[in-house]
């Protein structure tokens, strides 16, 4: 097991910059999810971990030893790919068995490590059966067995899961978080899939144009997110974003969205007024949109226009301004389209962004 660290990594695929100034620690047994959207140099960063890819500048370190220089079969880092490149003429049991082989290990020892493996990951009953015989999980559960069975110092995976129905995808994940709580290799994960990776994670490293944009918690980059990117990668649905401008009247403090008045604590203004942001976007998550059938302190009257059941909520979306707002509530609240509720802003859940940079201005409400 080992810590791997990444140290001003840039990467180029012609004129093409697709790591830029990647720097990460990723701490011995931590489970790394690499989340992003297609084509933001997540293979490419993990592929660069492996040794399968050379990169143009900076240092690849595991346990403090730089090893960028060495070739992919001497890092001891084990790769798995979406599609399982599983040997299509081997049992399950010589797949798993063949990275031992090539170590020229006894056959006593290949058969313990094999079962071993085996067993934990829930595949024995599978041991004489070829490939073909497989379904897809199974076939990616073999896959993952392989990675495992020579102990690799960690466990690289690309979106291992992928292709398979979303059924199973959820299955699979809850086995691949057990068995990494069982196991502890350190592991970098990458997907496309927000829910994979806050489900997975230890620690959410969002990517974005080959340009990390925050590591942290599920719960860090979900409740606190650096910037409008990851404020609107992470959540769905998605977060509303509105630009926002902020008044003092008569001694309530409120935010304007889309031309309506919300009203929010005057500790707002204050803070942005310490702040060095010009335009505000202002942001909160459909749960912060807070509804009611009464007139309420604070709440405005809007209308509602969509509403999508979920099963133990529903997703409103109200009119407001020349605009939408997206609200969740309690299925069943609102009745149906055209109908007239209050809706309120809870200000603990708004997230206030620098339009200029799009970074947030790194405060929250009581
Ligand atoms: N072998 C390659 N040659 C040229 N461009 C590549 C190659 N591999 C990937 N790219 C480009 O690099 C960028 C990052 O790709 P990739 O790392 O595969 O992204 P992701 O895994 O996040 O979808 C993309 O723009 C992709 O088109
Ligand atoms: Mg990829």
């Amino acid at each position: 097991m080992a810590e791997i660290r990444l140290e001003n990594i840039q990467k180029y695929f012609g004129a093409v910059h697709v790591i830029r100034e990647v720097n990460l620690t990723i701490k011995d047994r931590e489970f790394c999810v690499l989340l992003g959207p297609s084509g933001c140099g997540k293979t490419t960063t993990l592929r660069a971990i492996a040794g399968l890819e050379e990169i143009d500048e900076g240092r690849i370190l595991i346990d403090g030893k730089p090893v960028q220089d060495l070739h992919a079969s001497d890092r001891d880092i084990a790769f798995v790919f979406q599609l399982y490149a599983l040997y299509p003429h081997l049992t399950v049991f010589e797949n798993l068995a063949f990275p031992l082989r090539a170590t020229r290990m006894p056959d006593a020892g290949v058969r313990k490590s094999v079962t071993s493996v085996a067993e934990a990951i829930g595949i024995t009953h599978l041991l004489k059966l070829r490939p073909s015989a497989l379904s897809g999980g199974d076939m990616q559960r073999v896959a993952i067995g392989r990675a495992l069975v020579r102990r690799p110092k960690a466990l690289l995976m690309d979106e291992p899961i992928g292709a398979l129905d979303a059924k199973l995808r959820e299955q699979m994940r809850v086995e691949l978080k057990r068995l990494h709580l069982e196991n502890g290799s350190t592991s970098i994960y990458v997907t496309h899939d927000q829910v994979e990776a806050m489900s997975l994670a230890d620690t959410v490293v969002v990517m974005h144009d080959g340009v990390l944009q925050q590591v942290g918690s599920p719960s860090e980059v979900y409740l606190r997110p650096a910037n409008l990117f990851v404020a609107q990668f992470i959540g769905s649905p998605v977060m509303n974003i509105a630009d926002a401008q902020f008044r003092q009247e008569a001694g309530r403090s409120s935010v304007v969205l889309h031309g309506e008045a919300f009203e929010i604590p005057s500790q707002a203004l204050t803070m942005i007024a310490s702040k060095p942001a010009k335009d505000i976007a202002l942001g909160i998550r459909p749960e912060g949109v807070v509804l009611s059938h009464a007139e309420s302190p604070g709440a405005h009257q809007v209308g509602v226009h969509l509403i999508q059941p979920y099963g133990p909520f529903d997703i409103v979306d109200l009119t407001v301004g020349t605009s939408t707002l997206r609200a969740r509530t309690a299925s069943g609240f609102v009745s149906g389209k055209g109908q007239r509720v209050w809706a309120s802003l809870d200000a603990s859940q708004a997230h206030f962004f620098d339009k200029a940079t799009g970074a947030s201005l790194g405060f929250r409400l009581e």
